[in-house]
């Protein structure tokens, strides 16, 4: 079965792998790709995600979309997880290809309504896009398909801040419209991504099977890698953003619960994501009032990493 998606990024190593697992998948049809800041500025983020579909010669529309967060100023990008250009730091070709003239937020507007019930939003960065296409309409939530939001973290902590993954932490006024807006919606979090490790044995059939793609996303891992390696001690990385895509396509390798979700906006916890599993009572009610989610607890790990490896090599 077919998913058509639009895929929200802000490429990024680990997007740039989800891109390449977009565009590889017989059983998902990227209809475009829509840009924010993120791991890179707003301008290196629409050239990565043209550039990736010029690699994999496929015709993507990409829309530009948020270039800082909607309320609380810009961190700057990590340049020490994703190099200066988001891709590791490596030479990278020219790009051909202009990025569509509608802003990321009418592109999804546009798009979902093109074809209501059946486009899935797969957003693997800071939510301002999101958050921006339901300002224009509000009634999207009737219309995409599913949210799957990779972000925030339940059980984990965080990855920017003891209580904060960064995505949600970029912008969190975004993150808490975005999850509390009331449309079909999962979070994948690290309380998943952190149980995935890419590792270099992957990594070298990944690049042995994508051709010049397959270089691009080789190298620049090697950059994440090392970040990985002293952050978490893990000889690999936590393919964050391709988690995603598996929830879209293979949602039996994971454990979910559901319940209200909720961001912290300001403060010490600002980013954190906050979760009330459906059957709990609290001593107050103010955790529950907000509509019900799903949020990804569990995941066959192995059988993740797998499943994006044999995608990259053609055996999906
Ligand atoms: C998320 O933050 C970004 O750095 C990654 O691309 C991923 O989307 C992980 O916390
Ligand atoms: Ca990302």
């Amino acid at each position: 079965m077919a998913h058509p998606i639009i895929f929200d990024t802000d490429p990024g190593v680990d997007d740039a792998q989800a891109i390449a697992i977009a565009m590889a998948h017989p059983d998902i049809e990227l209809l475009g790709m829509t840009t924010t800041f993120g791991n890179v500025d707003i301008t290196t983020a629409t050239h990565n995600a043209l550039l990736l579909a010029e690699l994999a010669e496929r015709q993507v529309p990409v829309a530009q979309g948020a270039a800082a967060p909607m309320v609380k100023p810009r961190h700057p990008a990590p340049t020490h997880i994703h190099g200066d250009n988001g891709l590791g730091n490596i030479a990278l070709p020219e790009v051909q290809g202009k990025a569509d003239s509608r802003s990321a937020a009418q592109f999804i507007v546009d798009t979902v309504n093109a074809r209501p019930g059946e486009v899935s939003l797969v957003a693997v960065g800071p939510l301002g896009n999101l958050a921006a296409a339901l300002q224009l309409d509000p009634a999207l939530i009737e219309k995409v398909k599913q949210v799957i939001v990779m972000g925030g973290s339940i059980k984990e902590g965080g990855n920017v801040t003891p209580v904060a993954e960064a995505n949600i932490f970029n912008d969190p006024h975004a993150a808490q419209r975005v999850l509390t807006a009331g449309w079909p919606l999962v979070m994948v979090g690290l309380d998943v991504t952190h149980r995935c490790v890419l590792g270099p044995r992957q990594m070298a059939r990944i690049e042995a099977g994508q051709g010049r793609l397959g270089q691009v996303l080789a190298g620049s891992y090697a950059f994440y890698r090392s970040f990985y390696q002293q952050m978490l001690g893990i000889d690999g990385c936590c393919p964050h953003d391709s988690c995603a895509l598996a929830w879209l396509v293979r949602p039996e390798m994971f454990t979910t619960q559901r319940g209200h979700l909720n961001v912290v906006t300001e403060g010490l916890a600002e980013g954190q994501t906050l979760f009330a599993p459906q059957e709990r009572d609290f001593i107050e009610s103010r955790w529950s009032g907000t509509p019900y989610s799903e949020v990804c607890l569990g995941i066959e790990g192995e059988a993740a990493v797998e499943w994006m490896t044999a995608t990259l090599v053609g055996d999906a």
